[in-house]
């Protein structure tokens, strides 16, 4: 028996997967520049494919970009809220990933415990993607690298600098570090800090992660900052968070630190005046919206992957 092709995490595919998804992504969204956003690609690649999406938690560009991905490779979306299934109610995780196997061609889950995505993986004998987790943003990181690359070039060599919360999307840009050979420069509160683990693979893997105290010295010419939410979906502490994080903010100073071309990064939602200033998020080196609609492209291509394209 063949394997799935599960999405689950970035440092479990090898690098020239990940350099062959983003490439499709890039080369996808030049073929069809122009076009209505509702037009399906030439080639069809997953032409009768469905796709299940479920979501435990909010989302705007996780769900538009999964659904508008699958139609444009041929497809079509089933999409519902944990709470309305049965899962809601108690079915469990495994039984679940046995159904839902009977019925489409894959499966993207944004959950709240990670652990309940592998649990899912495990017994899903189709694809399983991870559309967020407590633990990691896999498909995140993939239309933030394509940002890089349409405007800076190759990102390897490039050093990019997290600036903010140790969280999910943090993580994935650390397990993608030594696949793609960007240097990355981590700066957190120290109670707020990515898993040491995470951290330490990279490292065994040959990629230079460094966790810093200091934003400055995170920023100090790099080619991209980035940052996310203090309080993601899932987290209680709000109050500890906004005091801890509240030197952690991106704004026109930190960005001078940077390399006078560099680009800001943001996952969205943004929540302006917290973590980053609208002058950053308005302003010329952002791109965000560009980010943000590459999260259609890069998604098509972790389709095309894991439906064996
Ligand atoms: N960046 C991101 O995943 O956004 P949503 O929560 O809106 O899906
Ligand atoms: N870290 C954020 C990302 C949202 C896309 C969260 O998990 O809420």
């Amino acid at each position: 028996m063949t394997q799935v092709r599960h999405f689950l995490d970035l440092w479990r595919l090898s690098s020239g997967d990940l350099r062959a998804i983003l490439d499709d992504a890039k080369a996808r969204k030049a073929a069809r520049k122009g076009w209505p956003k509702g037009r399906v690609d030439a080639d069809a690649p997953c032409r009768d494919r469905v796709l299940a999406m479920v979501f435990e938690k909010n989302s705007t560009r996780t769900r538009f970009s999964f659904d508008a991905a699958i139609h444009q490779l041929g497809g079509r979306a089933i999409i519902a809220n944990a709470g309305d299934m049965q899962l809601g109610r108690g079915e469990p995780v495994e039984d679940t990933a046995r159904v839902l196997s009977r019925m489409v061609d894959a499966v993207m889950i944004r959950a709240h415990s990670h652990e309940d995505v592998e649990r899912f993986a495990r017994v899903a004998t189709v694809p399983v993607i991870n559309g967020l987790t407590d633990k990691s943003h896999p498909c995140q990181i993939l239309a933030d690298l394509q940002t890089i690359e349409e405007n800076r070039g190759d990102v390897r060599g490039q050093t990019i600098a997290w600036v903010g919360d140790g969280n999910n999307v943090c993580a994935s840009f650390i397990h993608a570090a030594p696949r793609f050979g960007y240097r990355l420069r981590i700066a957190c509160p120290p109670q707020y800090h990515p898993d040491l683990m995470d951290l330490a693979r990279a490292q065994q893997e040959g990629a230079e992660v460094l966790l810093l105290d200091d934003p400055k010295m995170a920023a100090a010419q790099a080619d991209v900052v980035v940052t996310d939410t203090w309080v993601s979906m899932g987290d209680a502490d709000h109050e500890a968070r906004m005091e801890a994080f509240e030197p952690f903010a991106v704004d026109e100073a930190l960005m001078e630190q940077a390399a006078p071309d560099a680009a800001f990064l943001h996952c969205l939602p943004a929540h302006r005046g917290e973590e980053v200033s609208d002058a950053v998020l308005d302003g010329e080196q952002s791109l965000v919206w560009d980010e943000a609609e590459n999260r259609i492209h890069a998604q098509k291509a972790i389709l095309n992957w894991c439906l064996g394209g």
